[in-house]
């Protein structure tokens, strides 16, 4: 299955992803990572895997809508199966969703459909949550809404404060998003309207 990844920063998601690839236990052809910021930790550790890189810049494009279309044009150039979003800070316009529809995937920090959007740690511990999470989820045009394919609870400890709680989400997300992508590439993942199936069992 050709992939093309997308981060925006540390990228420890894309390592998890880099590494099962490498250890042959996910069966993925990663052609590109592509960064909207120049500097972002994950460059690096896609360069160190030996993966072709790539910036585009979100900045000196006039609209949300350019900035797409330009990224369109340079994954289409990569001819993906899959597009994975690994810590890729950027809402994504309708069109973008819609051209990568059925074949976009995004990892979100939260039980979703609880605490879409950002800082989600500290608005659960806010809430008081007991338990929290991180969620595998198809990207729909509905910002973070897309039905789920899998998620992993994690207790909430009293005296946890967000970087705790995060740390024990992500060592999850490092195990949840390889997972999703290995049932993807086994073509054991279908879609009718807003439901995933599973071996063709409803998620
Ligand atoms: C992760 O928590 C992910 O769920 C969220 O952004 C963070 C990215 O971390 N979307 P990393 O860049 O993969 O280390």
């Amino acid at each position: 299955l050709p992939v093309v990844i997308l981060i925006s920063g540390r990228g420890s998601n894309l390592q998890a992803i880099l590494d099962q690839a490498a250890g042959g236990t996910l069966p993925i052809e990663i052609r590109a990572v592509i960064s909207n910021v120049p500097g972002a930790y994950g460059l690096e550790r896609a360069r160190q895997a030996g993966i072709e890189t790539q910036v585009l810049s979100h900045k000196g494009f006039a609209d949300r809508e350019a900035y797409d279309r330009a990224l369109i044009e340079l994954i289409d150039g990569y001819a993906p199966g899959l597009v994975v979003l690994a810590g890729f800070m950027r809402i994504l316009t309708p069109a973008f969703v819609r051209h990568y529809a059925r074949r976009l995937l995004n990892i979100h920090p939260s039980l979703l459909p609880r605490h879409r959007g950002l800082n989600t740690h500290a608005r659960a511990l806010e809430e008081g949550d007991a338990e929290h999470g991180a969620s595998v989820h198809l990207v729909t045009e509905e910002l973070d809404g897309g039905p789920v394919l899998i998620q992993a609870r994690v207790p909430v400890h009293p005296g946890d404060d967000p970087d705790t709680l995060a740390a024990r989400v992500l060592e999850q997300e490092h195990r949840l998003y390889p997972e999703a992508i290995r049932w993807f590439a086994a073509g054991r993942i279908d879609f009718d309207d807003e439901q995933v199936h599973l071996d063709g069992r409803p998620l």
